[in-house]
């Protein structure tokens, strides 16, 4: 398994402290999420943050934009050092445009969904995303409850993916600790996004290495 810790759920005064951690974890990525205020409720961290995050380490970013219309953003995602861009589909009119302008920008290129979203809205897009990001929660919170239904929908992107032949990686984003993630695992997910169950764990590194296990 894939792990991505979401640093939302990380000591803000301590962010280096965060990234020494995870570097020295089995944490793949870094998951950074960025909120405007109007996509959510919240708002939260933007790129002169992730910009700075770039400088102290090499592990790939993985930038979840919940903001309207992200694809305004993308040569400031690309220059902020991320690896993957990661827009919502709900907050793109012109999806198949960003997706297409994020890898000409040399990013990975990821549509997340949000719990309502249903998988069958990227029937035509699938093949061209390397990642497909499944909101588990409402976003612009962290600590929230895992939705069960999101099972179901990671049971039935796994199918579309084979059944097309992609390579597409499906992540899962909210509520995740090692009990929710071993069913995302089972479902078929192949990356796990986890703030609050890393962060306020007693031994972050260990709570990451059972995540990777799964
Ligand atoms: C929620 C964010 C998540 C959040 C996850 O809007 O997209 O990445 O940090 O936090 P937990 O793991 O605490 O649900
Ligand atoms: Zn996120």
């Amino acid at each position: 398994m894939i792990v991505s810790p979401s640093l939302l759920a990380a000591d803000f005064n301590n962010l280096a402290g965060a990234v020494s951690m995870l570097e020295n974890s089995k944490a793949d990525w870094i998951h950074c999420d960025v909120m405007d205020g109007v996509f959510v409720p919240n708002i939260s961290f933007g790129f002169p943050v992730i910009k700075a995050l770039s400088t102290i380490t090499d592990m790939p970013l993985d930038v979840h934009l919940m903001i309207v219309d992200p694809g305004r953003y993308v040569d400031a995602v690309r220059d902020a050092g991320a690896g993957i861009m990661n827009v919502h589909q709900e907050a793109c009119t012109h999806l198949h445009r960003v997706v297409d302008a994020i890898k000409q920008a040399g990013m990975k290129a990821a549509v997340t969904l949000n719990p309502a979203t249903p998988v069958s809205t990227l029937t035509d897009i699938l093949g061209d995303l390397d990642m497909v990001l499944l909101m588990s929660v409402n976003p612009g919170f962290g600590g929230q409850k895992f939705i069960p239904r999101t099972i179901e929908k990671i049971r039935a992107l796994r199918s579309m993916i084979d059944a097309g032949g992609y390579d597409t990686l499906i992540q899962v984003d909210g509520g995740i600790d090692t009990v929710t993630g071993a069913l995302c695992a089972e479902a078929g997910a192949d990356v796990l996004v986890a703030g609050s169950a890393v962060f306020k764990a007693a031994d972050p590194a260990r709570e990451i290495a059972a995540l990777a296990a799964l």
